[in-house]
């Protein structure tokens, strides 16, 4: 890079965004991919005609509807979402954090975070100029309620992500540390459910008591990582505020075609769901009986396994040469050391990692 380059980059571009790394997707063709919390199922096999069926008949001429009444209510039934609360719908939840955040970032504004966590809620709001503080979880994976009360008051958070379950821990908060958290919150509180569906407890109700929470949910667990649509749920107030920063059309029309198809046929995906629960517990007992690998217990569609200490690199890289992908959090934050995130995939997938596993440990 020439010089004079090097000093504009340093001039124009905010040195926090200098400072960050891009969010890394690895390569994963020909890969088992169990790193991204993907459900394992494409489409039935019987749907997926009709399916393109349906997307022959779609103007793409035309822009897509900003705000689709019927995918919208289609969501709203399907989720319960209480009397007097709003739907907003986003390219992928990430991009409601990103409405989130930029709409939240006065200068000075704080975010707080339980660590570890969903990374993208400390690269986005590094982005956009949110401060971030975090408040390590116990070794158990709980919040820490003391701690996250200390940090409230000392720090008055504008605003508080709380992942339930979290990723990549896997686990539920204890209810009573939530409503805790909750109610101690100076600023907003969103509540992201990106894995209701395998924990099937969620605070929704909860919106009709506090008008400082959201709840964030996406399609991408249960099949539908491809079409990109999150939605977040509260009251109208902060919802209208959210979308003055929303792009007109960030919903493409191939997406809401293709998300009321699947709320029609919601009950495959449930299905699909189900049996992931089931693999999941088989995954877990089978992961368990490879010696020297410490389990964690999983609300989600995946979990995190602990390995001898200083392997887990080595590991990653065993497991990517034998044709498996999972994710190594190892260094990403001292309750991670010598871990690795695995997704549950299809039967084959999972007894495949557990053979790779067994071979390698
Ligand atoms: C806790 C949590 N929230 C949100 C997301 C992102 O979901 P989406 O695909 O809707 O952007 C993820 C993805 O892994 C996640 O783990």
């Amino acid at each position: 890079m020439s010089a004079d380059r090097g000093s504009r980059i340093e001039a124009l571009v905010r040195p926090q965004i200098r400072a960050l790394q891009a969010y890394h997707v690895p390569p994963a063709e020909d890969l088992i991919k169990l790193d991204a919390m993907e459900n394992p199922f494409p489409w039935p096999g019987d749907l997926a005609p009709v399916w393109a069926e349906c997307l022959r008949g779609v103007a793409l001429n035309r822009y897509p509807s900003p705000h689709p009444p019927e995918l919208i209510s289609a969501l709203a039934r399907q989720a319960g979402v209480p009397p007097g609360c709003e739907l907003l719908l986003g390219n992928g939840s990430d991009e409601l954090i990103q409405l989130i955040d930029l709409c939240l970032a006065r200068p000075g504004a704080k975010v707080l975070l339980p660590t570890p966590t969903f990374s993208m809620y400390s690269l986005i709001a590094r982005v956009a100029g949110l401060d971030v503080v975090e408040v390590p979880l116990r070794a158990d994976f709980s919040l820490d309620l003391p701690a996250m009360l200390t940090a409230i008051e000392q720090q008055q958070p504008a605003l508080i992500y709380l992942a339930c379950p979290n990723n990549p821990t896997a686990r539920l908060f204890d209810v009573a540390d939530l409503r805790a958290v909750i109610e101690a919150a100076p600023g907003l509180v969103v509540v992201d459910e990106a894995y209701f569906p395998f924990a099937g407890r969620s605070v929704l109700p909860w919106l009709l008591e506090f008008e400082h929470l959201l709840v964030l949910r996406t399609l991408s667990k249960v099949g539908l990582a491809g079409l990109r649509l999150g939605y977040l749920v509260g009251h109208a107030v902060w919802l209208h505020e959210f979308d003055k920063a929303r792009l007109p059309y960030n919903i493409s029309t191939l997406t809401q075609v293709s998300a009321r198809f699947a709320l029609e046929h919601a009950g495959r995906l449930a299905q699909q769901a189900e049996q992931l629960r089931a693999q999941r517990r088989w995954l877990a007992d089978a992961l368990r009986a490879v010696p020297q690998i410490e389990v964690f217990p999983s609300d989600t569609n995946f979990m995190l396994v602990r390995l001898p200490a200083g392997r887990a690199p080595a590991v990653h890289e065993e497991l990517l040469r034998a044709g498996i992908l999972v994710k190594s959090v190892h260094g990403s934050h001292p309750l991670l050391a010598d871990s690795l995130r695995v997704t549950v995939g299809t039967p084959i997938e999972n007894q495949a990692l557990v053979n790779a596993l067994g071979t390698l440990i």
